[in-house]
């Protein structure tokens, strides 16, 4: 049966046939092709064409095979993902994405913590390049859609564009972020935090281990990274390194779903914090020890998780919000009074002062919970206090250009999630395209975007690029 495409299609399609037919002419006229390609992206009438039906449309179930085949790297069984930062199923992964940058004919290469780059040259790679991307690693037990199809969808996007025809002017690169997630490390956006250039970070890595006490730079090292926390600071990138940067995610919340919409625009990122704390008591035998004469460190976590909830509570907006996902007692016997008790603290709000106060609330009911259980309140570390992030206008401007221009609706929205965005845009304007998830779920084995949904965001996604390479 020969391909059927929708109107939207038709007209994009017409839309990249005109815009190489144009700038063949005018290469042929020897006058700068760019220039007039330029003026095609800025609202040049669309001549249809049915010649080159085939070469701008999204390849759904090659890119849905992709998604797939990336979940079989897991160490937990389908339909959970749990991919973590250097782990086995983290280095064959890489490979993967490695693979498929080259048969896309990206130039790929590596940094020191493993940001994994591909670039497509422009016809004027002195300019600074249009970068897109997210991250493949997964939390413990989650699903197969959440940053993959940022990093596989981009990589698709550069497809269209190449079987469309196009030439971009700027060059054009898609990244894979290292440890978007925190769990390996306790350290969220760990590539994209080091590109944005921080020495705090490259300091902590030096003495940073995991829950096996395995440090950063042998976790690495173990993955075919560097071996030298000297190298480490090589990963940071000059402001303006990019001239913009685009990520394409799912919403992870269900409004675009519940609205019927199928583009989500993302106006600014939420602002993260996270908190790790820990009590020490006495411990002792659970039957000999009588309440009066207990000091028990795990109480005193219980009670900090219940307050954490009531200070985000107390801040009367919805957009506060606050987690305790990792409670840890030692021993860890039934018959043992906890004697040292850890919990991190994941607090965001899209208002950063209200999210601060929140955090003080915290930390002054860690401390009177201390006095009161007579435990010692052995660390309170704030591991990290992000600002929100505000995306590009001009990038917002052309996003919702690409979405009309393919006629699909779109809506303004503030991302909750953090994303690798979040911290690009210390380095470039950023913006970030979402599609509908399936109930909103996300961080859970059920989590779901339609074969349709993908497509649609790779399309706004490869036709921001395009627009955003000429600019
Ligand atoms: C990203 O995974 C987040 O927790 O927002
Ligand atoms: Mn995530
Ligand atoms: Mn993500």
């Amino acid at each position: 049966m020969p391909p059927r495409f929708s109107l939207s299609e038709l007209s994009v399609l017409s839309f990249f046939f005109f815009l190489c037919f144009f700038t063949a002419i005018i290469a042929h006229n020897n006058e700068d092709p760019t220039i007039k390609t330029m003026e095609d992206f800025s609202g040049y009438p669309i001549h249809e064409s049915h010649s080159h039906l085939s070469s701008l449309s999204v390849d759904a179930r090659g890119l849905q095979k992709q998604i797939d085949e990336l979940a079989s790297f897991s160490d937990t069984p389908a339909p959970s993902v749990t991919r973590v930062l250097y782990s086995e199923k983290d280095v064959l992964a890489r490979r993967f994405i490695r693979n498929l940058m080259g048969l896309s004919g990206l130039s790929v290469r590596e940094d020191a913590v493993g940001n994994i780059f591909g670039r497509w040259d422009g016809s004027n790679p002195e300019l600074s390049a249009v970068a897109t991307g997210s991250h493949i690693d997964a939390i413990p037990y989650s699903g197969k859609y959440d940053g993959v199809v940022g990093v596989l969808g981009a990589i698709e996007a550069i497809n269209v564009l190449i079987r469309s025809g196009f030439k971009p002017k700027r060059s054009l690169e898609v990244i894979m972020f290292t440890s978007e997630e925190p769990t390996r490390f306790g350290i969220s956006c760990l590539g994209s935090r080091l590109m944005g250039g921080s020495e705090t970070l490259v300091e902590a890595l030096k003495t940073t281990v995991d829950g096996q006490n395995i440090s950063f730079l042998d976790a690495a090292q173990s993955a075919g990274y560097t071996k030298d926390h000297n190298d480490i600071s090589s990963v940071f990138l000059k402001k303006g390194s990019y001239s913009a940067f685009v990520e394409l995610h799912i919403e992870q919340g269900p409004i675009l779903e519940e609205e019927g919409i199928p583009i989500g625009i993302v106006t600014a990122i939420a602002a993260p914090a996270s908190i790790k704390v820990e009590f020490q008591g006495n411990g002792g035998h659970a039957g000999a020890v009588l309440m009066p004469n207990r000091n028990d460190a795990g109480l005193a976590a219980a009670e900090l998780a219940l307050a954490v909830e009531r200070h985000v509570l107390e801040s009367g907006s919805v957009d506060t919000v606050g987690t305790v996902g990792i409670l840890e007692l030692h021993p860890g016997a039934i018959n043992s009074i906890p004697s040292k008790s850890h919990i991190e603290i994941d607090t965001r709000d899209i208002d950063e002062e209200r999210r601060n106060i929140v955090i003080e609330k915290i930390h002054q009911s860690a401390i009177s919970i201390a006095r009161n259980r007579a435990v010692s309140l052995s660390e309170f570390k704030i591991v990290n206090q992000d600002p929100p992030a505000l995306s590009g206008k001009s990038i917002i401007h052309v996003m919702e250009a690409a979405s009309k221009e393919l006629n699909l609706t779109h809506k303004l929205m503030i991302s909750r999630a953090y994303h690798d965005s979040l911290f690009m845009s210390r380095i470039s304007p950023m913006g970030m395209i979402f599609i509908p998830c399936y109930k909103g779920y996300s961080h859970k084995p059920e989590e779901y975007s339609s074969s349709q949904d993908i497509s649609n965001g790779v399309k706004v996604l490869a036709l921001t690029l395009a627009k955003l390479s000429l600019q």
